[in-house]
């Protein structure tokens, strides 16, 4: 296959002409399998951590308009040392991934759109200097607005920065989010045209991330250049049925 070739095929997978190859009628939906979960399942045995209801975060965060937000967003890759309060990360996940509605089993309505209302995504949080919190790997629960510890991670700083090939604000960020996908919550509904629509979606998310940001004093930077095995094992996923897709280090702004 020659380059041209590849950009092609390519281009090709940036528009919509899977739809109408695909036969919908038997996509697991269709056929009666069951959805997967909304979440992934957190261990019986692991740590989690309460976050600061909406009555309690709304009082801790600025009055930013959305005007404001929209007008001062911009990526930030120089962060102060200062802690992320637990509170300002309930507000960031909330306005991320939070849930609003629960439809129904495999179902629900969260604070961002998603194609089918499917949201293929897990929030993974490489925390490093938030109140509260020992630094180390979490995952966001929306169903609950919990964490769970996944692991500690040493030296994460230096694994983060090798991971994003060298990037080193990943590294010193208070928070670095990680969306990573499970493809198959997608594929249910949507069968060969999930993908596409999965990186639609992430767009939304980070989008998201970056003007909540601007509301609680912080910054942060959508970046899409990083190792995938790397990552993916930082993460402890196993590259095919879940695999990273965007990160997005958060700090408090200089
Ligand atoms: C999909 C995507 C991927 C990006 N990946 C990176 C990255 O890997 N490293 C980086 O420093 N910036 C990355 N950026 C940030 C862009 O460089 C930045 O948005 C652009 O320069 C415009 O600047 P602004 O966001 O301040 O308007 C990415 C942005 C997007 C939307």
């Amino acid at each position: 296959m020659t380059i041209d070739d590849q950009l092609r095929a390519h281009r090709l997978f940036l528009t919509d002409h899977l739809r109408k190859q695909t036969d919908f009628s038997r996509t697991d939906q269709n056929r009666g399998v069951p959805p997967p979960p909304l979440q992934k399942p957190a261990p019986p045995d692991s740590l989690r951590v309460s976050l600061p209801d909406f009555r309690q975060w709304q009082q801790a965060i600025g009055q930013t308009s959305l005007v404001e937000a929209i007008g001062r967003r911009e990526s930030r890759r120089r962060f102060a040392e200062d802690k992320l309060a637990l509170a300002e990360l309930s507000f960031l996940l909330w306005a991320t991934q939070g849930v609003r509605r629960v439809l129904g089993h495999g179902h629900a309505l969260r604070n961002v759109p998603s194609a089918g209302a499917r949201h293929s995504f897990e929030t993974y949080l490489f925390i490093r200097n938030v109140t509260e919190l020992t630094p180390g790997l979490y995952r966001y629960l929306p169903l609950e607005h919990e964490l769970v510890h996944v692991r500690d991670v040493p030296d994460m700083g230096t694994a983060l920065i090798r991971a994003a090939y060298g990037q080193k604000f990943v590294g010193r960020s208070a928070v670095t989010f990680v969306w990573a996908c499970i493809p198959g919550r997608m594929e249910w509904r949507y069968g060969l045209t999930a993908h596409r629509v999965i990186l639609l979606d992430a767009g939304h998310v980070c989008q998201n991330l970056y003007l909540a940001c601007e509301a609680v004093g912080a910054g942060t930077c959508a970046v899409a250049a990083y190792d995938q095995a790397e990552l993916d094992q930082l993460l402890g996923v196993d590259g095919e049925e879940e695999f990273a897709v965007y990160v997005a280090p958060v700090g408090k702004k200089e």
